[in-house]
């Protein structure tokens, strides 16, 4: 169990990766690593995330070899810069220099729509499994201790047995949902075969500032921030009965920080469960409907915005709810934020935008 100032103890200076770190999730915890005083890089190939995500943060681009070893030694200056790597995690060369010296790995970067998936099975493929299993490969041979993976609740499919378990067998219903399977199947080969600690987290229906809003795939919160704040109807797949465990982003950063920290990185993967691609949900453990949430936000959004219903989407699951014992246990993690108090931060975030 780690107390925040533990965190920071563990953290400072300590020199870490956050693949896709111009995403949503990923640079809540790259800005979250600077905050502890980590040394922090950044590798994104820019498809769905942005530098803006990153601000107000100092960022050095690393270009090549000779500017990787300049910002080396640029990182004692207080606080140092975040190294971003303009790249694709397919690109080896690129995921070495940025790996290089690293102690723990955050993996975020990913294809992350489940629809898309459906459209584009072998694109999502190359990103979400070959881009994971190089990310390993590179791990091991530049002496990562730990990689902690983000992976998915959208594994456990539509099973009716709520709340949702890490010990219930996975029934993964989009190529988007396998391949997050897989990746964390590959985490636990490569702790088997090659000594890496690594970490699952389970993500269920995160949700905060920074999520993108203009995608014909958006997350739910931020299509509804979007329309309430265009005056466009809030478009519900479905009759709005599907529910969902909506979590905060910061909780979900909480949870990656204890992950990269439990039991130290000396620990080997067979020291404890958790660090041989252990599987843990990460999530609030509440759920609420599409259409209370709809209600919610438009209630905090002050408007009256008739829901329009459409058909539901395939791949999507129905209901969605955590069972967070797993968490608390292993990782000391409690969820900080209720579902309102996020909604109110996220609403008034998108309006400043
Ligand atoms: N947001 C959620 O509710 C949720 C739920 C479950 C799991 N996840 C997982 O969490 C992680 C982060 O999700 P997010 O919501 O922040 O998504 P996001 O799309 O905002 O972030 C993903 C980042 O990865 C980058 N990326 C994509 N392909 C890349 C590549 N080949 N090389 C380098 N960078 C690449 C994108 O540019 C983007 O910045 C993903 O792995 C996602 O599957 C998210």
């Amino acid at each position: 169990m780690h107390s925040k100032a533990d965190l920071g103890l563990f953290y400072r200076g300590l020199p870490v990766v956050v693949t896709g770190g111009a995403g949503f999730i990923g640079s809540h915890l790259a800005r979250a690593l600077v905050g502890h005083g980590a040394e922090v890089r950044v590798i994104d190939d820019l498809s769905g995330g942005t530098l803006d995500n990153l601000a107000p943060l100092r960022i050095q681009e690393a270009t090549s070899q000779a500017s990787a070893a300049a910002a080396r030694t640029s990182i004692r200056t207080s606080p140092p810069p975040i190294r971003f790597f303009r790249s694709s995690i397919l690109d080896a060369e690129a995921l070495a220099r940025c790996c290089a010296g690293a102690a723990v790995v955050f993996h975020e970067a990913a294809l992350a729509s489940v629809p898309a998936s459906i459209e584009q099975p072998r694109r999502y493929l190359e990103v979400n499994v070959l881009g994971t299993q190089q990310l390993l490969e590179t791990a091991v041979k530049c002496g990562v201790r730990r990689v902690v993976f983000a992976s998915s609740s959208s594994v456990y499919g539509d099973q009716p047995a709520l709340p949702k378990v890490e010990t219930q067998l996975p029934d993964p219903l989009s190529p988007y949902a396998q391949q997050k399977l897989t990746g964390e199947h590959l985490m636990r080969v490569w702790s088997l075969c090659y000594g890496l600690s690594t970490v699952c987290l389970r993500y269920f229906n995160i949700f905060g500032p920074y999520q993108r809003a203009d995608s014909a795939y958006a997350a739910v919160v931020a299509a509804f921030a979007n329309a309430l704040l265009t005056g466009r109807p809030l478009r519900i797949f479905g009759d709005g009965s599907a529910s969902r465990d909506f979590t905060f982003v910061s909780d979900v950063v909480q949870a990656n920080l204890l992950a990269g920290a439990a039991h130290g990185l000396d620990a080997p993967p067979s020291a404890d469960p958790l660090l041989a691609g252990g599987v843990v949900n990460i999530a609030r453990g509440e759920r609420i409907t599409v259409a209370e949430l709809a209600r919610l936000m438009s209630e905090i959004a002050r408007q009256e915005a008739p829901p329009v219903f459409e058909p539901p989407r395939a791949g999507d699951v129905l209901h969605s709810l955590a069972d967070i014992t797993r968490a608390r246990q292993w990782l000391g993690y409690e969820p900080k934020t209720t579902v309102r108090a996020g909604l109110e931060e996220t609403m008034a975030w998108y309006a400043q935008q």
